[in-house]
């Protein structure tokens, strides 16, 4: 039996087993997944791969999942598309992204070979290069015999070997670019870009992102796509190195400029955080059929090593709703994907509510829908949402007009982050939020996608309930709320 057959017979005998699957997340048929991997539209279907382990909920050998659909939001599981089955990739199928060329589906992706068996990893040890697969019908995977396409010695002097990962490929005027992050002789991350006439043979061209020695970051996942005029350049941030965990977080960051693709210089226009919820990573991008630029990102809780999801469920890891991108004045703006709201039922609509103490609004609850609200807050410095509540607990949302930042607080599990705007003013006149909840997780859109936000709570059997507070008055001007049910 092939390693692939092996796990396809796996999760056909276990599958039973899963339950408690989030209502209209993506979750992976079994076990453990992390990082989007090859989102793509093919043969009238979107394809999502994914890094994933069957075999237990925690990481560990990376195959890719793989999953289509036809809107995004629902997803029939295929079979796993490719194993660590190969030499190239004996210890791990990373990373990557796919790419359609003469009627064909091909991934690029990381092949990882790390002989230290077990043992402490000795990273000199490492090998992480970059591999080619094709299919024809989308579904059934080839590797290249000759993997890597681009190996060890295609690395530009001083970069190590054991952290090159992540190849994420586009086209432009017939010719193939990849961007990868790789770690640099100091050990900080940098991006990596380089070109291709036929995705076998490629050539350096340059870095064209090198994160500041300062930031103590290795990058990981990045991903490059034209938008509105402009390139955007997304990656993760992770500590670079044990010694600067807790001080540097796993955040996802986007840049926008011009890329000279002959020289490969890339000059930043502006830069932002794509999340600020520590719960979105290692997002992936695609074009849709109408030529929207789609991103979809694994929704990972990073803050508390100890929150996960309960073990007897099965599955580990999800993404995040898929995300529409634009460009507003250098901003990068998200929305979620208008297929979404054809899963919206029972709409219910508030005018003119005021809000001070807590406040409770009839038929406004619930842990899978959607909320929409404006609110005018002239008076008041806070105004709190507090959602999943049951009892005296609750997940809360506060927004601090006065400082004009976030707090999260989960009195679930005693989790309190503060997330600082960097300078950003909400509007008091006009305050808009949108926000997904779906059992475990709250996607909060503020201000039409200007700031998002994703959050992560694994808490079994949390609350319906739903209230809004206000330290002095503000009102509700506009409230709207719909479930949202997967039929
Ligand atoms: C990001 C990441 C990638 C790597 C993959 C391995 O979460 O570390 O850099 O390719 O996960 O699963």
């Amino acid at each position: 039996m092939t390693k692939l057959e092996k796990a396809n017979n796996y999760i056909k005998e276990n599958i039973n087993k899963i339950h408690s699957r989030p209502d209209y997340h993506f979750t992976p048929e079994i076990g453990w997944l992390n990082d989007p991997n090859g989102f793509s539209y093919y043969n009238k279907n979107y394809h999502l791969f994914y890094q994933f382990y069957p075999y237990d909920i925690k990481w560990n050998d990376m195959h890719w999942g793989h999953a289509i659909s036809k809107d995004l939001i629902t997803w029939e599981y295929e079979k796993v598309a490719m194993s660590n089955d190969t030499i190239s990739d004996a210890n791990g199928c990373f990373s990557g992204s796919a790419i359609e060329k003469d009627g064909k589906l091909y991934l690029l992706y990381t092949g990882l070979i790390n002989p230290n068996m077990g043992f402490r990893d000795n990273p000199n040890e490492i090998i992480q290069h970059q591999c080619l697969a094709h299919s024809e019908d989308g579904i059934n995977f080839t590797k290249y015999e000759k993997n890597p396409v681009i190996s060890q010695y295609d690395l530009p002097e001083g970069y190590k070997r054991a952290d090159f990962r992540d190849p994420k490929v586009i086209e432009k005027d017939g010719i193939y670019y990849v961007v990868m992050v790789a770690k640099n002789k100091e050990g900080r991350g940098d991006i990596l870009l380089y070109k291709s006439n036929d995705l076998v043979k490629w050539n350096f061209l340059s870095a064209v992102y090198k994160s500041k020695h300062e930031e103590n970051m290795m990058l990981e996942c990045p991903d490059i796509f034209s938008l509105d005029g402009k390139e955007v350049i997304i990656f993760s941030g992770m500590p670079c190195d044990e010694s600067f965990e807790g001080k540097v977080g796993n955040t996802t960051e986007y840049l926008v400029g011009s890329l000279d693709f002959e020289k490969g210089v890339f000059q930043i226009e502006s830069r932002g955080i794509v999340d600020y919820g520590h719960s979105f990573y290692a997002p992936q991008s695609m074009e849709d059929m109408l030529g929207n630029r789609i991103t979809i990102g694994w929704m990972k809780k990073w803050v508390n090593k100890t929150i996960q999801v309960p073990e007897e469920f099965g599955w580990n890891g999800m993404m995040s709703l898929p995300r529409v991108l634009s460009l507003k004045d250098g901003t990068l703006i998200q929305k979620p994907v208008e297929s979404i709201s054809n899963y919206f039922v029972n709409k219910i609509v508030y005018k003119n509510t005021k809000v001070h103490k807590e406040t409770f609004i009839h038929e406004v609850e619930g842990h899978r829908l959607y909320l929409k609200l404006d609110v005018v807050a002239q008076e008041a410095d806070m105004f709190t949402l507090n959602l999943f509540g049951k009892e005296d607990k609750a997940v809360k949302l506060n927004f601090d007009l006065a400082k004009n930042s976030v707090t999260y607080n989960s009195l679930y599990d005693n989790m309190t982050e503060k997330y600082d705007l960097g300078g950003y003013v909400i509007n008091r006149d006009k305050i808009n939020l949108e926000l997904f909840l779906d059992k475990y997780t709250i996607e909060l859109f503020l201000n039409h996608g200007e700031k998002v936000f994703s959050f992560t709570n694994f808490t079994k059997y949390k609350g319906d309930k739903i209230s809004f507070e206000s330290n002095k008055g503000a009102e509700i001007v506009y409230l709207e709320k719909q479930d949202i049910i997967k039929r």
